[in-house]
């Protein structure tokens, strides 16, 4: 299986609950787990470039705060991967600029009012798809979990991979998109709108208990005295309670949380926001205590990183070489 990020910040309560408790789960299961840092990815964000070698040891921290084990997954960068990169190569000429122009993301962002003149549209966002098609072919990854959005890039990946082997033969292996079973835990931002950084409503796992405390306590909610679970109507309100119940130790349910707050009418807000810290700052505390000591511990976790690099590496030379030789090229 392989997954990834970009590092392009925080890991907040969102990422906890749709991504890193299942790549935890699944490292647990026994499934061979890797995890790309796309850290030329963010390259194509000019803004976030400078921050991108700090947010990356931040990532693995908090991915071994969450229970990833560097012995069961392999974490890598993508920059430190040279052979894996070099698939672009080959791989372009597999694809045509038509296809990539289809590509929904691509096509999301050319329209993109940010990226409207034609330089902030770079030939490195126009080829991401691509790009993702190398790191999920080059380590043989048949499992990717993603959301829907991102089944056109699977979709594009086994068109190389099935255009490669029938040109050159058989080097790459056919990937599957795991779609998220059931119910996707969605966690909303302090706003309702989806968590996310750019919208400034995320609490951040590397948050301290007081900034916690100090970010729901400026959380917006509502003067409907009575307070009730209601997404569409009530955003504010019902994310407070979302998180409680996420968080909650008793598996309550955001309709239960607000039940404790049935005789509280017309005053629930300070009580609500309090417990609303309690519960995040309690079900947080062990993330918290060895994020802590891996931030004092920097030369372990840069540790990591090269050790998953070094492996990656092998495997990468190792593909690249099988390429070259179905190339037919010097290999
Ligand atoms: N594009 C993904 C994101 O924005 C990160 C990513 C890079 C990725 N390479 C990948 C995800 C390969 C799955 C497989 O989150």
């Amino acid at each position: 299986m392989l997954t990834g990020d970009r590092p392009t910040g925080r890991l907040h309560l969102g990422h906890l609950f749709g991504s890193l408790k299942n790549r935890v789960d699944l490292q647990n299961q026994g499934i061979d787990t890797k995890i790309v840092i796309a850290d030329y990815q963010v390259i194509t964000d000019k803004d976030m470039a400078k921050d991108v070698r700090e947010n990356t040891l931040n990532l693995v921290i908090d991915y071994l705060a969450a229970g990833i084990d560097p012995n069961k997954t392999l974490i890598f960068n993508h920059s430190q991967i040279p052979a894996l990169n070099q698939l672009m190569v080959p791989f372009l000429s597999l694809v045509s600029n038509q296809e990539l122009l289809r590509n929904p993301t691509v096509k999301a962002e050319l329209t993109n009012s940010d990226r409207q003149d034609e330089k902030s549209f770079d030939a490195l966002l126009f080829t991401y798809p691509v790009h993702q098609a190398c790191d999920i072919l080059f380590c043989d990854a048949n499992i990717v979990p993603v959301g829907e959005d991102q089944l056109p890039h699977i979709e594009l990946t086994n068109k190389i991979q099935s255009r490669f082997n029938r040109k050159y033969g058989e080097v790459f292996k056919h990937t599957n998109a795991l779609l998220p079973k059931g119910e996707i835990i969605k966690v909303p931002g302090l706003d309702g709108q989806k968590m996310s950084k750019s919208l400034n409503n995320a609490i951040y796992l590397s948050n301290s208990d007081d900034e916690t405390i100090k970010i729901i306590k400026k959380s917006p909610t509502d003067s409907i005295e009575e307070l009730y679970f209601d997404p569409i109507n009530r955003p504010g309100v019902s994310a407070l309670l979302t998180y409680a119940a996420l968080t909650s130790a008793k598996n309550e349910t955001p309709q239960d949380i607000a039940k404790l707050f049935s005789d509280s009418v017309g005053r629930w807000a300070g009580g609500l926001k309090e417990l609303v810290a309690e519960n995040i700052n309690s079900f947080l505390k062990v993330h918290r205590t060895k994020r802590n000591e891996l931030e004092k511990d920097l030369t372990y976790v840069e540790q990591v990183l090269r050790e998953g690099n070094q492996k990656a590496n092998e495997i990468a030379n190792q593909k690249l070489t099988k390429t070259n030789q179905a190339l037919g090229v010097f290999s």
